[in-house]
């Protein structure tokens, strides 16, 4: 059995050690990408030298903030937070000789790798146009985004944690990410030296407890009480108490974590009573109990109790 452990991608490890990478900045990072491989043929209708008019292609125009979130012919072009379901992004993804890859077979060169990741981390942060508006007529009330952080229902109200109390959480060994560029959302972690964090260090981490939506505590000393303070942080969705000391009574304390939708048990001393306080957090669809005393009777009705939720117990 190999344990279950999340893969993040090695952007978040390396945010860790390099200072946090600024938001992509359309006007001076995207816009000259779309400019020069793009707007020929997504622009404004206009008369070619015949006289003939020449309307934007696929009625999508990329000239404009209004624009590019209209759409064209097919819907929507780019969907905030989704590069797979934005076709600006997937289109430019395909295969040189696909029919609709974009700019089309033959019509212009394939933009880079970089390029595209770049436009790619714009959708994911929330497809922001920042200060640039570009060409603004016949849009209408279509709504251009204009939020300088990501759209993530979880971050709500968050404002940034302060660097100091990070900071401090940083001097008790703990790796403090965010849990995507300019999200106030962290994710805190032991990366090494878990086995020496006690309830007492848990128990720091409460001045950043609004800003906390992922925590890793997987081996190290933490009783039930650490739950007593995990329990209040409103924005925890993933959780991972993997080979602690936890029992129902600490589990008790998590009934309030709306959030939760993430949740590692294995090795713990839970049992099915800890299923009865779980079965309320309708955002659970992840949960672990490998190595507990939890019955595989209980844990197959628990797991049918919350729609699209996955329980391991081996
Ligand atoms: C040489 C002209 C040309 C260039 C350059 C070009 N496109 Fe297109 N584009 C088209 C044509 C023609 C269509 C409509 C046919 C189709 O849907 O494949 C289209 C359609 C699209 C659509 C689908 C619109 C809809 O709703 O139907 C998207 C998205 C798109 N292009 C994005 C891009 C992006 C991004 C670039 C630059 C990287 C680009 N295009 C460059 C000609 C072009």
């Amino acid at each position: 059995m190999k344990l279950p452990t999340r893969h993040f991608p090695a952007v978040l490890l390396l945010a860790a050690v390099l200072p946090a990478q600024a938001a992509v900045n359309f006007r001076t990072q995207l816009w000259p990408i779309f400019a020069k491989n793009c707007v020929d043929c997504h622009r404004a209708p206009y008369k070619d030298p015949a006289g003939k008019v020449i309307e934007p292609k696929g009625r999508l125009r990329l000239d404009g903030a209004g624009h590019i979130m209209k759409g064209g012919s097919d819907g929507d072009a780019v969907t905030a937070g989704d590069p797979d379901k934005s076709s600006i992004y997937a289109r430019i993804l395909l295969p040189p000789d696909h029919e609709d890859v974009m700019p089309p077979k033959g019509k212009g060169k394939l933009l880079s790798f970089d390029e595209s990741e770049l436009i790619k981390q714009w959708i994911i942060e929330g497809a922001n146009f920042g200060d640039w508006v570009g060409a603004a007529d016949g849009t209408g009330a279509v709504a251009v985004k204009k939020v300088t952080k990501a759209v993530d229902p979880l971050a709500a109200g968050a404002g940034p944690a302060p660097a100091a109390a990070q900071d401090a959480i940083r001097k008790l060994g703990a790796l403090v990410t965010p849990i995507m560029t300019d999200s106030p959302l962290l994710r805190v972690e032991w990366i090494s030296g878990a086995s020496a964090v006690s309830d007492k260090e848990v128990a720091q981490l409460t001045s950043i407890g609004g800003n906390i939506a992922e925590l890793d505590l997987s081996d190290t000393k933490i009783t039930d009480e650490a739950l007593a303070t995990i329990g209040k942080y409103p924005r925890l969705n993933w959780l991972n108490l993997a080979n602690t000391a936890v029992t129902d009574a600490g589990i008790a304390h998590l009934k309030g974590l709306t959030h939760l939708s993430w949740l590692n048990l294995h090795s713990t001393n839970v049992s099915d009573s800890s299923l009865a306080i779980l079965t309320p957090l309708r955002k659970l669809r992840q949960v672990y109990l490998w190595k507990t005393r939890v019955t595989p009777g209980e844990a197959t009705k628990f797991a049918k109790t919350i729609p699209d939720l996955k329980v391991t117990l081996d």
